[in-house]
């Protein structure tokens, strides 16, 4: 961890998204939550300020911003609705990463550019019914015929599927191979074959849109279509996970920062016993746990992000922040209800959601489960 000095490109990234946060997210977030609609226009104005390919290099229309300006925005946004945040998480830190690093320039001119513009939306394909945390255990199979491939099988829980238009999948092309055989392949959202499934009725991001996804006989070019080289989709997919979970713990921590100030806030109107509860020292402890709890999280981002800015290895780093972010995001998330009360337990108050929101963060990219597995394995090669 080198400074803990933002720049001033970093204070203007976060008035700018902290505004766009109050001003357009906000009043209609309570509705999305309740109706389940995807914010189409918020995701076009996201895309029109830059945020949607905030890493990625202008020459493909990117704002070329480092990864800790993309963790402050992620933060400003997830306060105010994690729905929006997880759009944008999965367009920037999946999608266009992936393209810029291992793309064509040909691919990044057709793919990357209205991506990172907000043109367009992208998903990144992983999951299947059969290989969850197991991600090796991939069943969709992409066969070569005569230049092109033929892909065949389903995934599911896909972030943006039912809005996407560009979609990374990963797949198996070499059964013997385990996950030395698995390529990654960009499919378009109008190719035969390819079918979208029902939005999926979540407990929390109501309004960000997941599906299943079916590929029956789509068939994609070899020049074209396959990102990377055959046979490293899975590397691919871990180094882009690694990210990942970068910008999934600044979601955390914006859900647990937009818990704790509706709680502190809550606090002081609040009376009992002839005075606000915040002079009440069992809810001062609470805010005070709430606290450091956030501020440690953060400094876990900031370092993950300022680490992968110097191109430094981020497997453990990046697993720390998502387990630990994700970790106090329902933590946190609960306590604002307790200092709610009854209050806290009803919609209106609106503190219920973020204990809706925050538990995916500890499901999605890697479970708490997969981070400790990372980080043991991390911690047992340093120690040798
Ligand atoms: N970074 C870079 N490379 C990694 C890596 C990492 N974090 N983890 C594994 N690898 C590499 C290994 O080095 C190895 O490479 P080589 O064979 O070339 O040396 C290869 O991947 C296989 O590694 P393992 O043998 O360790 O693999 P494993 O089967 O034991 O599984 C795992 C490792 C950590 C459990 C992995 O499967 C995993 O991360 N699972 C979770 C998957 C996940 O995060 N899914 C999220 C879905 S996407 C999503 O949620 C997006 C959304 O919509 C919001």
């Amino acid at each position: 961890m080198t400074t803990l000095q933002f720049t001033e490109t970093h204070e203007m990234i976060r008035r700018t998204a902290r505004d766009f946060a109050q001003d357009v997210i906000a009043p209609s977030s309570v509705e999305r939550d309740l109706t389940a609609e995807f914010p189409h226009d918020i995701i076009r104005q996201l895309g029109e300020l830059g945020f949607m390919g905030m890493m990625v290099s202008p020459e493909w229309g990117g704002s070329g911003l480092d990864a800790v300006s993309y963790t402050i925005a992620m933060e400003e946004i997830c306060k105010v609705d994690a729905s929006v945040g997880v759009v944008m998480s999965v367009n920037n830190s999946l999608v266009c990463w992936a393209l810029e690093q291992y793309g064509t320039d040909e691919q990044k001119e057709r793919f990357l550019r209205p991506l990172a513009s907000g043109q367009k939306i992208g998903a990144f394909c992983l999951s299947e019914p059969g290989a969850g945390s197991d991600a090796t255990q991939q069943a969709t199979i992409a066969v070569q015929q005569n230049g092109s491939w033929v892909i065949n099988g389903a995934k599911n829980w896909i972030t943006n599927g039912t809005t996407a238009s560009i979609f990374l999948v990963l797949a198996q092309t070499d059964r013997e191979k385990r996950h030395k055989g698995i390529t990654c392949f960009i499919v378009e959202g109008d190719m035969d074959g390819f079918e979208r499934g029902k939005k999926e009725d979540k407990m929390g991001i109501r309004s960000s849109d997941t599906c299943s996804l079916s590929f029956t006989n789509v068939k994609v070019s070899h020049s074209t279509h396959v990102l990377g080289e055959v046979g490293r989709g899975f590397n691919i997919a871990m180094e882009v996970l690694n990210g990942g979970r970068i910008g999934i713990a600044s979601q955390a921590l914006g859900i647990a920062q937009g818990a704790f100030e509706a709680a502190v806030k809550y606090s002081k109107e609040r009376k009992a016993f002839n005075r606000p509860i915040a002079d009440l020292q069992a809810i001062q402890f609470k805010l005070a746990e709430m606290s450091v709890k956030i501020e440690a999280a953060r400094l876990l981002i900031l370092k993950a992000a300022t680490m992968k800015d110097k191109h430094e290895n981020i497997i453990k780093a990046a697993a720390h922040a998502k387990l630990f972010a994700s970790k106090i995001a329902v933590e946190v998330a609960l306590e604002a209800i307790q200092v709610h009360g009854g209050y806290g337990y009803v919609r209106e108050y609106l503190v219920e959601r973020f204990l809706r929101d925050a538990k995916i963060t500890e499901i999605y990219e890697g479970t708490s489960e997969v981070q400790h597995i990372v980080i043991a394995r991390e911690v047992l090669k340093e120690t040798v």
